[in-house]
């Protein structure tokens, strides 16, 4: 099972304020649902509060808390840990897993990542949530769109030689 990081990113590396995004590109959100399209969705318990409409229809919505007493919908798993998000993904004979956020769990999930399909976003809005650091030289462009004002770009890791 290969582990998928969907992410918008602006130029400054913001991605949420205030715990929603900090813009609406329709575009983008129609980009997510079929990259995301009946994959199993990973997310924060922060990403997921912040879905106007959840769980995501037609995929396994899987959110990462540590609170043993998260309530969540019939058919949504929550699960303590990153590890064991991927596990209930691996058993549902996944081939991929979408990791759709936020901030933290972009930052448990990136040293497991084989893939990250960003959005580059034009706009440099002041928010409060950042994606990780990483290091482009880790990964090659295997897709690039440009959709303007939007950039869907898919890095694949590089092997290590
Ligand atoms: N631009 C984008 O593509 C994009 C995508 C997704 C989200 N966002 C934005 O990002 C923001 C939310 O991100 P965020 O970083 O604040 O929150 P988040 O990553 O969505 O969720 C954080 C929560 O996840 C749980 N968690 C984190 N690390 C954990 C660990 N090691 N073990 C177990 N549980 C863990 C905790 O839940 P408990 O507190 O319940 O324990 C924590 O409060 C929002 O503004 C949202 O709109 C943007």
């Amino acid at each position: 099972m290969e582990v998928v990081l969907v992410a918008a990113v602006a130029r400054n590396g913001c991605i949420g304020s205030q715990g929603s995004l900090p813009w609406h590109y329709p575009a983008d959100l129609r980009h997510f649902r079929r990259v995301s399209a009946s994959h199993p969705v990973v997310m924060g318990r922060r990403t997921w509060e912040s879905l106007p409409r959840r769980p995501l229809p037609r995929r396994l919505n899987v959110v990462i808390s540590r609170q043993a007493d998260y309530a969540v919908p019939t058919g949504v798993c929550r699960c303590p840990t990153m590890a064991a998000a991927l596990s209930i993904c691996r058993a549902s004979e996944a081939t991929r897993a979408i990791i759709a956020g936020g901030a933290e769990v972009y930052r448990l999930a990136l040293p497991l990542a084989d893939e990250l399909v960003i959005t580059w976003v034009p706009d440099t809005p002041a928010g409060d949530t950042f994606f990780p650091p990483w290091n482009q030289g880790d990964w090659e462009v295997r897709d690039r769109r440009c959709q303007p004002p939007l950039e869907f770009v898919t890095y694949r890791r590089r092997a290590v030689p």
